[in-house]
């Protein structure tokens, strides 16, 4: 990653400030702590190698150098402006840019798995981390984090996933340019982040949307909460499941993971 190439060009987008390293912790853990130092609003935090990435649950999110992209953006939400019960949205908007940008941009077909990842030919390519720090009932910060395999050798080896990965480039059979990707995604997640709570937002999340229509399985850890029928998201980023007793729930994002049910 050269610093210098990075930042000016980084600089032509309205972000806020702009903090670029060759190994952190985790970006999003940084954001954090830059947050305190009273980082300006759509501040980006990067880094070349992350050597404790953070994924949900407390999990690692591994961030080999010079392979990945991995970055966190700062942002002060207006007051009021995202409910708690629409939190999921800020995972929504990650997943949505990243989907978005390897659509359009790669000729791929992404795909949002529910709440957090991004997915093309059923493998996992993107990861999302939010970060979320509250005054009461108020959001004061939302760190959102993103993770994505670029070149081949960023996939963590199979012993060490619980899901299958892939790199963006074994994917799109070409180099992929990891500065011109992070300039695609933060336009995209410029453009979306004003419309998070306009019914375009959901409705074009809604088309991304993995699984639908197909039979998954709801887990908390060991535990398994609920399994059905995937049917969609609701305005608030709620998924919505036919439940295999007949009835139709939400789920909020939170300690849920999504898998496929294989019925065949
Ligand atoms: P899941 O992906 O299982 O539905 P999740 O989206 O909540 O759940 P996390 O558990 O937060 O995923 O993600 C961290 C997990 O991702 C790690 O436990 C590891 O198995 C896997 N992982 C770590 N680094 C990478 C990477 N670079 N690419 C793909 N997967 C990774
Ligand atoms: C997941 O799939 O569950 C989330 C993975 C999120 C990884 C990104 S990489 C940039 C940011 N910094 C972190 O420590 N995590 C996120």
């Amino acid at each position: 990653m050269d610093i210098t190439t990075w930042k000016k060009r980084l600089s032509d987008l309205p972000l806020g400030d702009i903090y670029l390293y060759q190994q952190v912790g985790s970006t999003n853990q940084e954001a954090e702590f830059l947050i305190e130092k009273d980082a300006p609003a759509f501040s980006l935090v990067a880094a070349n190698e992350q050597t404790a990435g953070r994924g949900r649950h407390g999990r690692t999110w591994e961030t080999r150098a010079g392979k990945a992209l991995a970055f966190s953006w700062i942002l002060y939400p207006e007051p009021g402006w995202i409910r708690p019960e629409s939190l999921g949205k800020l995972s929504g908007l990650g997943a949505l840019a990243v989907a978005e940008v390897l659509t359009d941009k790669y000729q791929l077909e992404a795909e949002i798995k529910w709440p957090n990842d991004v997915l093309v030919g059923g493998k996992k390519v993107s990861g999302i981390l939010v970060d979320v720090h509250w005054t009461g009932t108020q959001i004061k910060d939302a760190v959102l984090g993103i993770g994505i395999n670029v070149h081949q050798g960023s996939v963590p080896d199979e012993q060490d996933l619980h899901f299958p990965a892939i790199s963006l480039q074994e994917l799109a059979g070409r180099k992929i340019d990891r500065l011109d990707l992070l300039v695609q995604i933060l336009e995209s997640l410029l453009k979306w982040y004003p419309k998070l709570t306009s019914e375009s937002f959901t409705a074009i999340w809604r088309e991304k949307l993995a699984y639908k229509n197909q039979a998954v399985i709801l887990t908390a850890g060991e535990e398994i909460i609920d399994q059905g029928t995937l049917l969609g998201i609701s305005e608030e980023g709620s998924l919505i499941l036919l439940s295999d007793d007949g009835s139709e729930r939400l789920f909020m994002t939170g300690e849920i993971q999504l898998r496929l049910v294989d019925r065949s």
